[in-house]
């Protein structure tokens, strides 16, 4: 018995040796902006981890960052499996999710760059103020609205083909990642709803069930509102759940062509 246990403790030993991974460096420069210290500049702060100590995906670094590293570095997330949105950010260039963007291992020792969103007010480091956004978004009224009297106890019914119309639609998160994408929503950003919004919106005009689709046109039927978009699809390529908000605008300019 003895025996066989030390020799079951040395195939243990043997087989963890065999698991430990080499140390696989990577720096990660990060945006930095304090509003406690508000005469300092924002800065690029550089960390260093062992990929090999790391989970997988951006926001495991981040987590380890301020978990063993630096406790004042501040970034939103909850979910970490893309649906709750919080953890957008532009990564590398890119806007997208931290929880579901993979590390970049193929060139190890070649830095990636962290930065908020683009083009909004910055509350501190990686944290965009998202108050106008959520703002523009409770302006287009989204819930299900109906002029009919409708007893409250019933189902409202829906064909399968009409729930199909929305796919595509109802799966936004509302991360921001295509309107802080859009050069016109970064200029017009007062005034135009951005395709996030108008994604959104959209979702509703194409819902069987709701009955104000007139009355939510009339809003939209401005120079701004829906027009500011010039067809540049940078939302659509930058969208982390592949949806296509530049199509659903084109479908509200078409609804607005025939209104
Ligand atoms: Fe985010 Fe895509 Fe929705 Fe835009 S359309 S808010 S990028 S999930
Ligand atoms: Fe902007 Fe997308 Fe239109 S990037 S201009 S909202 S197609
Ligand atoms: Fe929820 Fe990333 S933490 S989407």
């Amino acid at each position: 018995m003895r025996h066989l246990a030390v020799r079951g403790f040395a195939a243990t030993a043997a087989s963890r040796a065999a698991t430990v991974k080499p140390p696989n460096p990577k720096s990660f420069k990060i945006y930095r902006w304090n509003p406690d210290t508000p005469t300092e500049e924002p800065r690029m702060q550089e960390y260093k981890l062992d990929l090999s100590q790391t989970g997988p995906m951006v926001l495991d670094a981040l987590i380890k960052i301020k978990n063993e590293v630096d406790p004042t570095l501040t970034f939103r997330r909850s979910c970490r499996e893309g649906i709750c949105g919080s953890c957008a950010m532009n990564i590398d260039g890119k806007n997208t999710l931290a929880c579901i963007t993979h590390i970049t291992k193929d060139a190890p020792n070649k830095e990636m760059t962290i930065y908020p969103l683009p083009h909004m007010f910055v509350v501190k480091d990686l944290v965009p103020d998202m108050n106008y956004f959520y703002k523009q978004y409770a302006s287009i009224q989204p819930w299900l609205q109906r002029t009919e009297v409708t007893d409250v106890n019933k189902e409202i019914l829906q064909s399968p083909e009409d729930r199909k119309k929305l796919d595509g639609l109802y799966e936004c998160i509302l991360c921001a990642c295509c309107s802080t994408s859009c050069p016109s929503y970064w200029w017009n950003q007062d005034v135009y709803l951005g395709p996030a919004v108008l994604l959104q919106s959209y979702r509703w005009m194409a819902d069987s069930r709701d009955q104000q689709l007139s009355q939510r046109l009339s809003k939209m039927e401005n120079a701004f509102s829906v027009y500011r978009c010039h067809t540049i699809m940078n939302c659509t390529r930058t969208c982390p759940k592949h949806l296509n908000p530049g199509y659903a605008i084109s479908q509200i300019k078409l609804l607005l062509a025939k209104n």
